[in-house]
């Protein structure tokens, strides 16, 4: 795992920014995987940004979005379709049906879910996958102790999460109970994973993830098991991390060294 240390979150969401306009550039006809969440608003903006500095197309390129919360509308203010246009697909000259987001709503949710699963491995899987982190330590909405071996499914949002996720709501009652979320080892088989967190809330589970013992209690401890993960964080986030001075020395002010140490 390359942990990667910024002195703040500006910094490392303009790093993954460009971390990932670079796959973009490289790979014109990337399949990406896209989050969701607070973290992820200002790496868009920054994306966007860079995008145009740059010239760069999204013509070619393909997403397929971590998750969407199951039961409300999928034009809803809230929605993750709602989110991602707002913040990312409005404002580049990506095709809107390349564009993928689990449905918000529907009969059977299995089904869903397995459609969703096969799309993803019809494009080819995904090349690059940027992951957010919840303070419970779940990925997408892959919450404590969902399987570290499960594909696309409806998972049931803890009470943190939707705790978490209320400030996106009017109310408390509007907050979903559900989600339909890749799995953990939808996300394991993608190629390569980027992972954000910045702010003193996320240290407990950044610290987890990288440095504690795999376990479902941590879905993102997941992420040990996969051969290539980049972890961006501020210095907040990194406050817990044990051997945080070695990563400094690995990677002084987060550079990338020459070592390809994974
Ligand atoms: C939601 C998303 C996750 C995201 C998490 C963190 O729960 N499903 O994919 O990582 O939020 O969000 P934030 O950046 O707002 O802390």
């Amino acid at each position: 795992m390359k942990v990667l240390i910024y002195k703040t979150a500006e910094e490392v969401k303009a790093q993954a920014a460009r971390r990932l306009l670079m796959s973009v550039q490289r790979t014109p006809q990337s399949v990406l995987g896209l989050a969701t969440g607070g973290t992820m608003e200002d790496v868009y903006a920054e994306l966007v940004k860079q995008t145009h500095r740059h010239a760069a197309s999204w013509a070619q390129v393909t997403t397929f979005n971590l998750d969407e919360y199951w039961g409300i509308p999928i034009d809803s203010p809230a929605s993750y379709r709602t989110y991602m246009n707002h913040h990312l697909f409005n404002h580049i000259n990506v095709d809107l049906d390349a564009t993928h987001i689990p449905p918000s709503e529907g009969e059977n949710p299995d089904l869903a879910a397995a459609q969703y699963e096969a799309r993803i491995s019809g494009a080819g899987g995904i090349d690059l996958q940027l992951l957010g982190i919840g303070v419970n330590g779940h990925i997408g909405f892959n919450e404590p102790t969902s399987s570290l071996a499960s594909k696309t499914r409806l998972k049931t949002l803890t009470q943190s999460t939707r705790d978490a996720n209320r400030r996106f709501f009017d109310t408390m009652e509007q907050v979903p109970r559900y989600a339909l979320t890749v799995g953990i080892g939808t996300i394991m088989a993608s190629e390569e994973c980027l992972l954000v967190a910045t702010g003193s809330s996320k240290a407990p589970a950044v610290q987890a993830m990288i440095e504690g013992p795999l376990a479902a209690s941590c879905p993102a401890s997941a992420l040990q098991m996969h051969q290539k993960v980049t972890v961006m964080l501020d210095e907040d986030a990194a406050r817990d991390l044990e051997l945080r001075s070695y990563y400094q020395l690995v990677h002084p002010d987060g550079q990338e060294s020459a070592v390809s140490d994974g």
